[in-house]
C-alpha cells in the first residue's frame, strides 16, 4: 500500500515530484506470431515477460487486410493470463463492441476515422459502451490524422493508440514524422499512450522520450530468436 495523505491535508511534496514513474508496457502483436501454434506462442510470450497481448482485428474495409473476429479473440482469452488489448480496424465498430467485450477484451480500441463514429456523439457513445462493459476505452489515430481529432474525448479515454505505420499490415517501417504527435498527445493526456507499427527497441526509445508508455510490437518480438531479450529491450533501461 502506498501511504496516502489524510483527506484535506496537503501532500508533503508537490504532485509532480511525488508522482510514481509511468508504467512501461510491452504488448506483443499476435499478428506476427505463428497462428498454427497460437496457444504455444501466447504461453511463450507471457513467459518472456509480455504485459499485454495486442490483437489486431481487420475487416477488409477499414483496412485492406482481413484477420480475426470475436470467436478467435475468445479463444485467445482462454489461452492467456494477461490483459487483451484489442485493436479494432473495422468500419462500424459500434456494431461489434458487445461481441468483443463478451469475448473478453480488457482494452478495446476504436479508430477515430472509422465510418460509424464520425459524429462526436456516436464516438462518445461507443467509448461509454466499452467502459460500461468493464473494459478500458481506447482511441486510435492513423498517421495522417491530427492529434486535435481526439481532444473532445480525452476524459472518456483510458488508452490512446498512435499509429506509427498505416494500419493494415505488420512488418512496415516506422514513420518518424509521427513522433511529434506522440509528444503533443502526451501533453494533454495522462493515461496510457501506445505506439503501434514498426516498433523496435530503437524506435520504442524515441517514442518513450516523446511520452509513450505502451509499446506494441509484432515483427520485432515474434521474428526474434529471444522473445525475452526483445521485450526487455522494448521496455528500455529500468
Ligand atoms: C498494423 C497493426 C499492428 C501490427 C504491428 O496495422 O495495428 O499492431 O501488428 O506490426 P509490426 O510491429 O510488425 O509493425
Ligand atoms: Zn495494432
Amino acid at each position: 500500500m502506498i501511504p496516502q495523505p489524510a483527506a484535506g491535508v496537503a501532500p508533503a511534496r508537490p504532485a509532480a515530484q511525488g508522482r510514481p514513474p509511468r508504467r512501461l508496457i510491452v504488448s506483443p502483436s499476435l499478428l506476427a506470431c505463428d497462428f498454427s501454434r497460437l496457444g504455444e506462442e501466447i504461453r511463450k510470450v507471457e513467459e518472456a515477460g509480455a504485459d499485454w497481448l495486442h490483437v489486431d482485428v481487420m475487416d477488409g474495409h477499414f483496412v485492406p487486410n482481413l484477420t480475426i473476429g470475436p470467436v478467435v479473440v475468445e479463444a485467445i482469452r482462454r489461452a492467456s493470463r494477461i490483459p487483451l488489448d484489442v485493436h479494432l480496424m473495422i468500419d462500424h465498430p459500434e456494431r461489434s463492441l458487445q461481441q468483443f467485450l463478451d469475448a473478453g477484451a480488457h482494452y478495446l480500441t476504436v479508430h477515430v476515422e472509422a465510418p460509424g463514429l464520425h459524429e462526436a456523439a456516436a464516438l462518445q457513445g461507443a467509448l461509454q459502451t466499452i467502459r460500461r462493459g468493464g473494459a478500458g476505452a481506447g482511441l486510435s489515430l492513423r498517421p495522417r490524422t491530427a492529434a486535435t481529432a481526439i481532444t473532445p474525448f480525452l476524459e472518456s479515454l483510458d488508452l490512446i493508440l498512435v499509429m506509427t505505420v498505416e494500419p493494415g499490415f505488420g512488418g512496415q517501417a516506422f514513420l518518424s514524422e509521427v513522433v511529434p504527435k506522440v509528444q503533443q498527445v502526451r501533453e494533454w493526456f495522462a493515461g496510457d499512450l501506445a505506439v503501434d507499427g514498426g516498433i523496435t527497441p530503437q524506435t520504442a526509445r524515441r517514442c518513450r522520450e516523446a511520452g509513450a508508455n505502451v509499446f506494441v510490437a509484432g515483427t520485432a518480438v515474434f521474428r526474434s530468436t529471444s522473445y525475452r531479450d526483445v521485450i526487455q529491450a522494448l521496455r528500455g533501461p529500468q
